[in-house]
């Protein structure tokens, strides 16, 4: 439709309609995007999960994306080659995509993610999203987690609710570090699985 857009010379009038045309399907996008590009919507079944590799799979998404330009650069630099928790991969990669989406959507002039994992201390994984981009006061970090609530132009504020209901649901924690005008430190951490030996002894 943008494409089409450009190329025709249209009446004041329809070319108004084709505006909000293209407008409100940008808007449905990002909306389907945040959602469902790779969840289900609701509780979904879980199983033992590698997120190193999961987290390789959204930096190739990204790279492939049409919002990363030039100027933009995304660093994986994985602290441990592999780690397994318990969880549901298609879920967790939704976290992932919106909590880079948003760090994309907050570097317009361009910037770096760089994304880290390492184990944390009771062998959970503590997973990092930082951007170099436009930064969070602390009112607006106040506003994070509220559904509908957006800084982003053409933003649902939906990505952050959808992600703050996965990580509940994993037993998780998140956490923002942001200073307006430098950027952001998204913390996630996800704990470890159950030893097998729990279930497994029973006598
Ligand atoms: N990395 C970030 N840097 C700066 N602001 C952010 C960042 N992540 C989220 N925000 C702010 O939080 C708001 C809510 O994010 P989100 O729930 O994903 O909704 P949306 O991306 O649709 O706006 C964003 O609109 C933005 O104002
Ligand atoms: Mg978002």
């Amino acid at each position: 439709a943008e494409v089409l857009r450009s190329r025709l010379t249209l009446h004041e009038r329809d070319a108004r309609l084709m505006d909000i045309m293209l407008r409100e399907s940008d808007r449905l996008n990002k909306f389907v995007e945040d959602f469902l590009c790779f969840a289900r919507p609701g509780k979904q079944p879980k199983h033992s999960v590698e997120l190193v590799s999961l987290l390789r799979d959204t930096s190739t998404l990204l790279e492939n994306n049409p919002e990363v330009r030039k100027m933009h650069s995304i660093i994986l630099r994985p602290e441990i080659s592999q780690i397994a928790i318990h969880g549901n991969p298609d879920q967790l990669k939704q976290v992932f995509w919106n909590l880079s989406q948003n760090a994309l959507r907050a570097m317009p002039e361009g910037g770096t993610l760089t994304i880290q994992i390492a184990t944390a201390q009771d062998g959970g994984a503590r997973i990092t999203f930082q951007d170099t981009g436009i930064g969070m006061t602390r009112e607006e970090k106040e506003n994070l987690f509220q559904p509908f609530h957006s800084g982003f132009k053409t933003g649902t504020g939906l990505g952050l609710s959808i992600v703050f209901q996965i990580m509940d649901d994993h037993k998780g924690r998140i956490s923002y570090e942001s200073e307006k005008g430098r950027g952001t430190t998204v913390s996630l951490y996800l704990p470890p699985q159950e030893p097998a030996s729990k279930s497994a002894h029973v006598h």
